[in-house]
């Protein structure tokens, strides 16, 4: 029987305690949710302290149709209040506050645990509100943050938003270039950045950038101020004086107390940049109430988080799925979970099934690139440790293969645990399609359905809805709180910028009526509904590639790979990896008189890593005399695909300008491709 058609019902212990216990108790809420919106999310937000109530009358306006204005979203208009205190002093008032909200665990296993409890992290992110304070950032400032995974990443945050300063992560496994290009980007008034970060056997040193950083705070992370267990680094690094301060510095004399900045529901909460298929990083904006009520509830349902419990997130905060299920998802609900520093690889491969073990995690939420990873060691390095406490799993990032899945479900739930394969976007601020743990019957490799007030249609090439079963362009006809704040993504440029990237869709897009939004800007997806309405990503229709769960479009790296002063032109395309997903598969075409040879493609790996980062890092450079253009010049990138992975079924070449080509690509294959 093939995977698909496996259905695996919850386990009735999880049913039984779970907040939604039943496909039919999901359905009630979820049509719910749907008919009545403003009412089902006003249920929601009783539980936040809003310093101004919403208006009843206003608590969702928005604007669909084109014809009728700018697309406009707006939760809870009139209503203020402040996340930070939402997470941690409310916790706190009632009776939080000697319940731990982070234990971290080193990158290395000996270095010291720590734990933080809401009271303590409330007093640390006050102090560091203050410093904020001292520096000058005020509510609306732009604050950049390039951090590890360390507690001082999630008291940043926690301090700009409580002064409403609008915080703007960049994954520390960018490079200091691409850092520069987004502070840039969102005029950052200051940096937060540690010395570096522990990656395995080795540091990594994070402050080394050279660009106009008007002011820095730096933690010392590798040479630590307290006193650790482990040799520290002794190296010194670049420093300025007047603009770099020490975190541990700064926050000497600060005052635990800070009082918070009351922000409007839809004044900005954080930026965070993603790839747009321009190649140029796109900031996306999420704001106040509508964020804080969707990461809270998602986290809340679709983890089924109990008093109680251990959850633990494996994604690096710099990402999307960090804000909403390291920081503000978490906290929302008072919950305990783990942050990690190191990989899931050091000092063994055990790591990830020690960490459960040894903090007792029962949510574990993790990408299916790492499981891929994992699964090759066996079953062996999981059956040191005891998993037992997990209820559980999640899988984010990319599709997650049914062979993936049942490794996940057989040895590390125990075909115990229910599985929920999140699907979801930087853009939509939480989980839009997903199964529920006590309710949704899991098919392996299904995302399943739509979490409540996420109304997915699917549209086939001519714009018509695909009512029942189907495979289509898939789209949102209704907002949800966590949808980003269309003032920074423009939705009508991107609609636009859209019809141009990806024609075979124009045809549909221009017949689709106003009402219905395309909540997925420039990663266009398709989607299928099988017979029984569970819903399968199969694809995007545009240029992007998902390496190891690291969203990044073809023209990003095509932009730094054509930088090379010997390169005329280059292609990037996605080939399948067994582990990444998806890895990069890049043809150069280089100048006039230039010879492709070892030196040009270690100097482009290295440009690369160094302009993007360590993981856009290609996996097969290969020479291209010419590239497969079409008499207008577009090149097929199809047939590039195919040559990628060897497969000489390029179907129908014939509208090249120069068919030739593609038979001198494939004699071109580098032999390790
Ligand atoms: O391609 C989809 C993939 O990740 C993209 C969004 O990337 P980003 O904005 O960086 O956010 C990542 C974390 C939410 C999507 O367009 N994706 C994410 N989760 C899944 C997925 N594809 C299939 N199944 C998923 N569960």
């Amino acid at each position: 029987m093939p995977a698909e058609k496996s259905i695996y019902d919850p386990n009735p212990a999880i049913s039984q305690n779970a907040y939604i216990s039943s496909f039919e108790e999901y359905q009630k809420f979820y049509q719910e949710s749907l008919d009545n919106p403003a009412e089902f999310w006003s249920r929601v937000a009783k539980q936040f302290h809003w310093e101004t109530p919403a208006d009843p009358e206003k608590f969702l306006k928005y604007n669909f149709n084109i014809s009728k204005g700018p697309i406009s979203i707006k939760w809870m208009e009139g209503a203020s209040t402040n996340l930070c205190y939402n997470l941690l002093d409310r916790n706190v008032r009632n009776g939080l506050g000697d319940q731990i909200a982070y234990y971290w665990e080193g990158n290395h296993p000996d270095d010291y645990s720590r734990g933080l409890t809401y009271r303590k992290l409330l007093e640390e992110v006050c102090r560091f509100a203050n410093v904020l304070k001292d520096h000058g950032i005020r509510k609306g400032d732009r604050v950049s943050i390039y951090m590890p995974m360390i507690l001082e990443l999630p008291i940043a945050m926690l301090a700009c938003a409580r002064i409403g300063a609008v915080h703007s992560i960049v994954f520390a496994g960018f490079s200091p270039d691409s850092l520069a290009e987004r502070m840039f980007d969102c005029k950052a008034k200051l940096l937060i950045t540690a010395d570096g970060a522990w990656r395995g056997e080795k540091p990594l040193y994070l402050k080394e950038m050279g660009h106009s950083v008007k002011k820095c705070i730096v933690v010392s992370h590798l040479k630590r101020v307290t006193p650790c267990p482990l040799d520290h680094v002794e190296e010194e690094i670049p420093w300025t004086d007047d603009r770099d301060y020490w975190w541990h510095e700064e926050m000497e004399d600060k005052e635990p107390a800070c009082y918070p900045e009351w922000m409007d529901a839809e004044d900005p909460l954080f930026m965070l940049y993603t790839s747009g298929s321009t190649g140029k990083p796109k900031g996306v904006l999420h704001t106040t109430a509508g964020y804080l009520l969707y990461a809270a509830t998602t986290f809340k349902i679709v983890f089924d988080y109990k008093p109680g419990d251990i959850y633990w997130c494996t994604a690096d905060v710099g990402w999307i799925t960090g804000h909403t299920y390291v920081v503000y998802g978490p906290l929302a609900n008072g919950a305990t979970s783990v942050i990690f520093e190191g990989t899931p690889f050091f000092p063994g491969n055990d790591r990830y099934w020690s960490v459960i073990d040894k903090y007792k995690v029962t949510q574990f939420y993790t990408a299916p690139t790492a499981i891929r990873a994992l699964m090759k060691f066996g079953e062996g390095p999981v059956l040191k440790h005891n998993l037992s406490g997990l209820k559980v799993l999640g899988s984010v990032g990319e599709p997650i293969n049914p062979e993936a899945w049942l490794w996940y479900y057989k040895y590390i739930g125990k075909e115990q645990c229910s599985i929920v394969d999140t699907f979801w976007q930087t853009e939509t601020g939480g989980h839009v399609i997903t199964p529920l743990p006590g309710a949704t019957p899991m098919k392996p490799g299904s995302a399943s359905s739509p979490f409540f007030g996420v109304k997915p249609t699917l549209l086939d090439e001519c714009g018509i809805e695909i009512k029942g079963e189907g495979e289509g362009y898939l789209v949102f006809s209704q907002p949800w709180p966590g949808n980003d704040a269309p003032l920074y993504n423009n939705h009508e440029t991107f609609r636009g910028h859209l019809l141009l990237q990806v024609p075979q869709a124009s045809t549909a897009l221009a017949r689709v009526s106003h009402e219905v939004w395309t909540a997925f800007h420039c990663d266009f997806k398709r989607a299928r509904r099988d017979a029984d309405g569970y819903l399968w990503i199969t694809g995007r229709v545009d240029d992007m590639l998902n390496v190891s769960g690291h969203l990044m479009s073809t023209a990003e790296v095509e932009s730094v790979l054509t930088e090379h002063p010997r390169v005329a032109e280059s292609a990037v395309v996605s080939r399948p990896h067994p582990v990444k997903g998806e890895c990069l598969y890049c043809f150069i075409t280089p100048n006039e008189n230039e010879v492709f040879d070892q030196k040009l493609i270690s100097d482009l790996k290295k440009m690369v890593r160094e302009r993007i980062g360590p993981f856009a890092m290609p996996d097969v450079i290969q020479n291209a005399p010419g590239l497969p253009k079409t008499r207008s010049g577009k090149i097929m990138r199809r047939v590039l695909r195919k040559i990628a992975v060897n497969d000489r079924n390029v179907g129908d070449t014939s509208t090249l300008a120069d068919e030739q080509i593609v038979e001198q690509l494939f004699a071109n294959r580098p032999v390790e491709a």
